[in-house]
């Protein structure tokens, strides 16, 4: 065979890239799986040990992934035969699929069977899905780059699979969610994703999904390392997962490599399934170091966190662009402080400074809070920003004469739920938040630049007193850099 099964996919889907625009194909979330990604994810799955292998590729495009995996399987000596079960409704890439398949049906050495089914992956199957019923059929391997593509939450595939969707979702968690519903009980299926899934409140429902008929078994990272692929985010945000049945919560194999263009020097780290998969949230910690594995196992050692000591942290209650008529400039009468992320300078909350609209009437009942100590984190902050976690202490008496303040919603405040935190509390939070150790964590959860007080919520953290005495160390110290609070949090860790 001169030129691969893989080259030849290749070369047509070039061809169709030459003569199809962009845009149209942003529309339907259509983007092609590179050469090598394709044939790293069909290096992933076991050996097959069975003669009749069945394969399922949705949302299959000009046929990249199918071409990979039976490229894999050229040399196997169990495999006799295949069947490969495609999903796509482009009408447009259809004539190259199926001039693809043609192509790898006549010269593939295993023979091999083509189903090529002209309709939608999700809403054709979702009566079935949704009755969780056996009647679809069931594949050895699921394999899939599916469309990433947010949705309305009256979209049509949406409304066909609630049970997994919270507001409004991304097409590319739906396919996952039926693509594990086709995955046979002793199959495997591995996927190329973005990883937003694995934190966040809207993919709570998917989460559920996956990890009550699925365990993780691998989850491959691109990890760029060098500075020339920073731009390249898009690298960074996708991972590829790889999906059982089998209950056995073993390992999780976590790889990672520099690019999708080259899979030569790719790191491997074995991690218990259960530093990976975490609390009842089942948030995914993607890690990919052994030192990042050092943070997740040193914070992991406490059971608590900020809810189930009585505190809590909340997004600032002001949209300040839709409350513009209760804005003020001036401190006149019956306006109080209105806090921005931009007051927290050097660890500390100082108003006023030099900005607009700092102080909001209390007319509306909604947009004011009691003037109480409060631990602000910014929600926002730069990529090129070295920390993602940026606080800032506020004691209610540097405004003693307001008994209410406001916060815009582009801050988190934390709060005692029913108990006014002492100075010390709140001095002790800013140890932990002001830590390199929490900083990495919370990138360690979550890959993008906003802070997001659930999953803050749900970090692990010190027992109360253990958080007052972090305070007091600090409070003597007189010292709010980060260096003084990784040694005075150091001390605790190390006990
Ligand atoms: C991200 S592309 C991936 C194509 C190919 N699998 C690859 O890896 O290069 C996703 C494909 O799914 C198709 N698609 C989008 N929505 C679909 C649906 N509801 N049912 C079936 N296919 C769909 C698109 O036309 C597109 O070709």
């Amino acid at each position: 065979m001169s030129k691969t099964l893989i080259d030849n996919v290749f070369e047509e889907t070039l061809k169709y890239l030459e003569g199809m625009p962009k845009e149209k194909r942003k529309a339907i979330g259509q983007f092609f799986t590179s050469v090598e990604t394709a044939r790293y994810m069909a290096s992933m799955f076991v050996a097959p040990k069975k003669e009749n292998l069945s394969i399922l590729d949705p949302g299959s495009g000009s046929g990249i992934l199918t071409a990979a995996v039976i490229e894999r399987l050229q040399g196997d000596s169990t495999v006799k035969h295949i069947t490969v079960t495609c999903y796509e409704t482009s009408e447009d890439v259809l004539p190259i699929l199926k001039n693809n398949l043609a192509y790898i049906k006549a010269n593939s050495v295993v023979p091999v069977d083509f189903d090529i089914i002209e309709k939608n992956y999700l809403t054709s199957q979702s009566d079935d899905f949704n009755a969780d019923n056996n009647n679809a059929p069931k594949y050895d391997w699921v394999i899939s780059n599916p469309p990433y593509k947010k949705i309305m939450k009256d979209a049509i595939e949406a409304v066909s699979m609630p049970s997994v969707c919270y507001g409004a979702p991304n097409l590319y968690f739906l396919f996952t969610a039926m693509g594990l519903y086709n995955l046979d009980a002793d199959g495997e299926l591995v996927f190329i994703i973005p990883r937003s899934w694995t934190s966040g409140a809207y993919f709570q429902r998917f989460r559920d999904y996956l990890f009550k008929d699925g365990t993780l078994k691998q989850i491959h990272l691109f990890v760029s390392r060098d500075k020339v692929f920073e731009k390249e985010s898009v690298l960074q945000e996708t991972i590829i997962i790889k999906v059982d049945k089998s209950r056995t919560q073993n390992n999780i194999k976590i790889t990672s490599s520099n690019s999708n263009s080259d899979f030569n020097n790719i790191s491997t780290i074995e991690v218990p399934y259960s530093t990976i998969v975490v609390g009842a949230e089942k948030y995914v910690y993607l890690v990919t170091t052994d030192d990042e594995l050092k943070v997740l196992q040193s914070l992991n050692r406490w059971n608590n966190t900020l809810l189930t000591i009585g505190l809590k942290m909340r997004t600032g209650i002001t949209v300040d662009f839709r409350s513009r008529e209760y804005l003020r400039n001036e401190p006149e009468q019956d306006a109080v402080p209105l806090l921005y992320a931009q007051h927290i300078k050097n660890g500390k909350v100082v108003f006023p400074i030099d900005k607009d609209f700092q102080y909001i009437t209390t007319e509306k009942s909604g947009l004011i809070q009691r003037n109480k100590n409060y631990l602000l984190v910014k929600r926002f902050t730069a990529k090129e920003e070295k920390r993602r976690l940026q606080c800032g202490v506020y004691l209610s008496d540097i405004l003693l004469e307001y008994d209410s303040i406001s916060t815009q919603n582009k801050v988190n405040f934390v709060e005692g739920v029913n108990f006014d935190m002492s100075e010390k509390l709140v001095y002790g939070l800013y140890v932990i938040f002001n830590s390199t150790i929490y900083d990495q964590y919370y990138r360690i959860l979550n890959g993008s630049t906003q802070v997001n007080s659930t999953e803050v919520n749900a970090m692990p953290v010190p027992p109360l007193d253990e958080i007052e005495k972090l305070g007091s160390a600090l409070m003597d110290a007189n010292d709010l850099s980060v260096s003084v609070c990784d040694k005075i949090l150091g001390v605790l860790l190390n006990e």
